[in-house]
C-alpha cells in the first residue's frame, strides 16, 4: 500500500494559470495546501501577483512560476525539466497536471489557415499528449491523476468553430482513452465549463447564449476550481466528464 502523501507534499501542474478560470484553479488548490507549479505563456506578472498574494496569506510559498509556449518543442520541454527537477516533485513525485491552457477564437472554416489550426491541435492535443506522457512516472510516484479542460461543444455544430471545438473534441478522446490505458496507474477526466467567462469578442453574443442555459447564468471562475479540485482529489473517479455548465448540455 502507498503511504498517504500530506497534502503540501502535493505538487500540481496547471497549464494557461496566469488569468481567468486558470488563475482561480491554481488559487483554489494553493488555498487547500497544495504547491502549484504555475505555467504561463504571457501573464507572467498576474501569475506573480497570484502567488504573492497566496504567499502573504498562508505565511509560506504555495506555488512556482514556468514560463513556456506550449507550441513549441523546446517550450514543452523546458516544462518536463522544470517540473521534474522540483525538490517536492522529485521527493514525493507529482500529484496533478491540468491541462487549461487553450485559444479560443472565431473564424469561419474558409479563413482559419492549416498553420492556425496547426498551432491549435499542439496546444489542446500535443501539448497534453507530450506532458502527461513525460510526466507519467513522476505522476504515478504520487497516486497522481489527471484533469484535462474541455468543454460542451462536444457532438454538435457551431458556427466559425470548426478549429477549436475539433481540438477540444480531441483531447477530450485523447484523456477517456488514457484513463483506460493508465487505469490502476493514474487516473484522468475532463471538466467541461459551459459558458463562465466571456472572451473579449464574444460578450455582446453571451447574452444570447445565457438564454440557453437552464440555470439561466453564467457559473463563477471558482465553480471550475471546485470541480477540479474534486476530481483531482477523488480517488475512485476516472474517465468522467464532469459538465460544469448550469445544465447548458439539456438544452441543445
Ligand atoms: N471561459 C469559458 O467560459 C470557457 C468555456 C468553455 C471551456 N473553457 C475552457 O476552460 C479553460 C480556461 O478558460 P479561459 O477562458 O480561462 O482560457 P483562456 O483565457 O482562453 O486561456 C488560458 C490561458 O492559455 C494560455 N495560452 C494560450 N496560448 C498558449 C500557448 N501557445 N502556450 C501556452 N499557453 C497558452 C494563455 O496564457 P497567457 O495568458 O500566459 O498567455 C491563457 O491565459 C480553457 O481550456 C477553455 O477552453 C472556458
Amino acid at each position: 500500500m502507498r503511504a498517504v502523501q500530506h497534502v503540501q507534499d502535493r505538487v500540481v501542474l496547471i497549464t494557461g494559470a496566469g488569468q481567468r478560470l486558470g488563475a482561480a484553479t491554481a488559487a483554489r488548490m494553493m488555498e487547500e495546501g497544495w504547491h502549484v507549479l504555475v505555467h504561463v505563456r504571457s501573464s507572467v506578472d498576474a501569475a506573480q501577483a497570484l502567488l504573492d498574494q497566496a504567499e502573504a496569506t498562508y505565511g509560506e510559498s504555495r506555488g512556482s512560476l514556468l514560463v513556456a509556449d506550449l507550441t513549441d518543442d523546446e517550450g514543452l520541454q523546458h516544462v518536463v525539466g522544470k517540473v521534474l527537477e522540483h525538490p517536492l516533485v522529485q521527493a514525493h513525485g507529482l500529484a496533478g497536471i491540468v491541462h487549461n491552457a487553450s485559444f479560443y477564437s472565431q473564424s469561419s472554416f474558409e479563413e482559419t489557415s492549416l498553420e492556425a489550426y496547426r498551432s491549435l491541435n499542439r496546444l489542446h492535443m500535443e501539448a497534453p499528449y507530450m506532458l502527461t506522457q513525460s510526466l507519467l512516472p513522476a505522476l504515478e510516484r504520487a497516486n497522481g491523476s489527471v484533469v484535462a479542460v474541455v468543454d460542451t461543444s462536444w457532438g454538435r455544430a457551431w458556427e466559425g468553430l470548426a478549429h477549436y471545438t475539433s481540438s477540444k473534441a480531441g483531447l477530450r478522446q485523447l484523456m477517456l482513452n488514457l484513463a483506460g490505458e493508465l487505469a490502476g496507474r493514474v487516473r484522468v477526466n475532463c471538466l467541461a465549463p459551459g459558458a463562465i467567462m466571456a472572451a473579449e469578442w464574444e460578450a455582446e453574443h453571451f447574452a444570447k447564449v445565457l438564454e440557453k442555459v437552464p440555470l439561466g447564468r453564467s457559473g463563477q471562475a471558482e465553480d471550475i476550481a471546485a470541480g477540479i479540485h474534486f476530481l483531482l482529489t477523488n480517488g475512485t473517479i476516472t474517465g468522467n466528464v464532469l459538465h460544469v455548465d448550469g445544465g447548458w448540455t439539456l438544452n441543445e
